[in-house]
């Protein structure tokens, strides 16, 4: 392997873009090679790469057919990962795929069953876990400091789903769904902190107001914009997750609670809050913090986290390490985010034995 590590970028839209600022920060790291079936997106890799030698493809498997490089980054649309992976598999590359892994949970299975046994880093981008608060809040919660860990509460309040290229993030059946879409990075940090695996989803949402006067040859987004969600795990932990994406109006985002037998841990982005109290202080005893990671240099929309978990992967190519993000925590959240669709959609309680 070169000294240097080089980079291909599959995919060079919205999140592939921060992939390769972030990249470019990076000592001892290279983007060497781009490809996207849009030329406007491969323009925009041209300039991201700032006078940096950039070999561009509009076909993915022309650019794996180069060799030239020591690790894949796939941020094509969720519904192109399991295809795209097939072929970067055969590769035996490192391999970072953007989140969710993929669509649907059969998918995932063969996705994890061969990740299990691939030869270099198989990756998976739910960066969530390395939200510097968020972080934060993972290890008080880890330290034992609140006790026995017993209530994950999340909430996410934003604005509705952004632009993207021919808009393929409109529509369930190209995302997985919004519960797995987006809030498989809220059933990952529910797994990791509860360090146990779901037995049970609850759910309630809908489409209520988001996209609704959109029309893409005929057809109305059908994406959820709101939802419920509650999980029960193994180890008798119970999470929620309460999701709205007309609430633009607000402050913070993002809000973790960890609730334990002896305390309490808050997290809150982007304002980069943590509180932290115990049972015994009441009020009193509530310290309050605001949670920054020196080592961050590029913010990226993920508030440095992507950055951060690049950082890791660096480290576990260069190692030969497994990756701390791996297709477990890749299958699980797709599996909850589904078990939460059918909670939904047939209304009822659905057990995860369902899909196992
Ligand atoms: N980790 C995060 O927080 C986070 C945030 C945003 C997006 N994402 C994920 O990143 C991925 C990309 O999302 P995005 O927001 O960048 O979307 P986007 O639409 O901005 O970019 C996707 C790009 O992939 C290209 N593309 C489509 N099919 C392709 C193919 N077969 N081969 C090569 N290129 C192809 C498109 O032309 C486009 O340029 C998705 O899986 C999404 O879920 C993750």
């Amino acid at each position: 392997m070169a000294e240097t590590l080089r980079y291909g970028l599959l995919g060079t839209g919205m999140m592939g873009l921060e992939h390769q600022r972030n990249l470019n920060a990076i000592e001892g790291v290279e983007v060497v090679a781009a490809a996207d079936t849009f030329e406007g997106s491969l323009e925009q890799a041209r300039t991201t790469a700032e006078g940096r030698k950039l070999e561009t493809f509009s076909d993915y498997r022309e650019l794996l057919k180069a060799d030239i490089c020591d690790v894949y980054v796939i941020s094509t649309p969720n519904f192109t990962h399991r295809a795209v992976l097939d072929d970067v598999m055969k590769t035996g590359k490192a391999i970072f795929v953007e989140k969710p892994m993929c669509t649907e949970v059969s998918d995932a299975k063969v996705i994890r069953d061969l990740a299990l046994s691939y030869s270099n880093v198989f990756w998976v981008g739910l960066e969530y876990r390395y939200m510097p608060p968020v972080a934060k809040a993972i290890q008080i919660a880890s330290s034992g400091e609140l006790g026995d860990v017993v209530m994950i509460a999340q909430r996410e309040h934003r604005h509705p789903f952004l632009v993207k290229v021919d808009n393929w993030n409109r529509f369930s059946k190209n995302t997985g769904g919004t519960l797995v879409e987006k809030c498989c990075h809220f059933f990952d940090l529910m797994r990791l902190i509860a360090q146990s695996n779901p037995v049970r989803v609850m759910a309630s949402g809908a489409q209520s107001h988001n996209h609704l006067n959109e029309n893409y040859d005929g057809r109305t987004p059908d994406i959820l914009d709101n939802a419920y969600v509650i999980v029960e795990f193994e180890n008798g932990i119970r999470s929620s997750l309460d999701l709205c994406m007309f609430a633009e109006g607000t402050t913070n985002t993002e809000e973790l609670t960890i609730v334990g037998t002896e305390g309490k841990v808050e997290a809150f982005l982007p304002t980069g809050l943590v509180r932290t109290g115990a049972r015994k202080g009441w009020t009193k005893g509530v310290k309050e913090e605001i949670v920054i990671n020196e080592e961050v240099l590029v913010e990226g929309f993920h508030h440095g986290a992507s950055f951060l978990e690049h950082l890791d992967l660096k480290r576990a190519v260069e190692n030969k390490t497994p990756a701390l993000v791996n297709a477990e925590d890749g299958f699980w959240s797709v599996v909850m985010g589904a078990a939460a669709h059918r909670a939904i959609d047939e209304n009822r309680v659905v057990e995860i034995a369902e899909y196992l």
